[in-house]
């Protein structure tokens, strides 16, 4: 199994170093523009692999795509990340021809591979993939509802006073600060509704506290996280290149499913070695499907800056 990560830049090397230490992938390619930048960060965490036990033999390329030849999952991190007070459609502008040629390049590449796309706005540079490939659509997925789901699970847990591990919720819609749809009526303890335990309005504050989860770590860091996103897509790859079959919600092109159509948005989906094996359709509430409409809306303006 051969990942490429393109951009070796903060989530980039984060996403190839879990990927690494989980000790699945044969070998991950990291790639970049910055000259010898990509070697320096493949030839650091090689000398983590003694330290951490594992096997992955990781390589960095400045821009040579041949070394990316024949992979079966791609990443794209490559772009610009967001400064505090800035929102992810901002960076549309410089990312969009970033994106573009990356996923042409990889493609090239590699025919047959799997695209998981990272750089923002990645709804809409998810849908620019499929636009420049031309790819089956169970071939490229955008990554930001694992992430989200994960920082809705973290708050939900700090409002429970709960292990992270006791609860589960899932976050739909597009990866946007306004556009996220945090499934609240859905998360659990143990099963148990998490709204047996929490009032209305402290579930509405985990609810706005992890849409802006993005936001609140960009002014903190001075810019966007990369731990949690690697971890993110360090799963998706590993249950594409495992054939686990789980769920998570990822932005795929919708064909119908949802009422929605001709755009790439957060939905339920199994992922497998095929990549995208089933969109799973949950019964929505009224305002949950509301919710997802509008956010839906949004992801289209955006598209149309394209
Ligand atoms: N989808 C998500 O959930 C999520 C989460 C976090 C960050 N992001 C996005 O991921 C992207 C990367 O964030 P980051 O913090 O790693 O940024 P970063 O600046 O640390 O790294 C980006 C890297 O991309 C490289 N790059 C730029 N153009 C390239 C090209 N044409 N080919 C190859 N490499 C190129 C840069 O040299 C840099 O090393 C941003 O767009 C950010 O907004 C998305």
């Amino acid at each position: 199994m051969k990942v490429t990560v393109v951009g070796a830049g903060a989530v980039g090397a984060s996403c190839a170093e879990y990927i690494a230490i989980k000790d699945f992938a044969s070998e991950v390619v990291i790639l970049d523009i910055k000259e010898g930048f990509a070697e320096g960060k493949a030839m650091d965490l090689m000398q983590t692999a003694s330290l951490n036990g594992f096997d992955t033999k990781i390589t960095g390329s400045t821009s040579d795509y041949s070394k990316t030849a024949g992979s079966d999952i791609a990443v794209i991190t490559s772009g610009i990340p967001r400064k505090p007070g800035m929102t992810r459609e901002e960076l549309i502008g410089i990312n969009a021809g970033i994106v573009k040629s990356v996923a042409a390049s990889l493609v090239e590449h590699s025919p047959n591979v799997i695209l998981i796309v990272v750089s923002n706005p990645m709804d809409t540079m998810t849908y620019l993939a499929h636009k420049v490939t031309g790819l089956p659509k169970n071939r490229i997925i955008g990554m930001g509802g694992a992430l989200d789901s994960a920082r809705f699970k973290y708050r939900l847990a700090e409002a429970l006073e709960a292990p992270i591990s006791d609860v589960d919720g899932m976050v739909i819609g597009g990866h946007s600060d306004k556009g996220m749809v945090p499934l609240t009526r859905l998360a659990t303890r143990n099963s148990v509704p998490a709204s047996e335990f929490l009032s209305e309005d402290r579930l509405n504050q985990v609810l706005e506290d992890t849409k802006v989860g993005g936001a609140t770590l960009t002014k903190l860091l001075g810019t966007s996280a990369w731990y949690a996103p690697g971890a993110a897509v360090s799963g998706l790859v590993q249950a594409i290149a495992c054939d686990q079959k789980k769920i998570f919600p990822c932005s795929v092109m919708l064909d119908g499913e949802y009422g929605l159509s001709d755009l790439c948005i957060g939905v339920p989906v199994v992922l497998g070695r095929n990549g995208i094996e089933k969109i799973v359709e949950i019964n929505l509430s009224d305002a949950e499907k509301a919710k997802l409409q509008e956010s839906a809306e949004g992801v289209k303006a955006t598209n149309g800056l394209i």
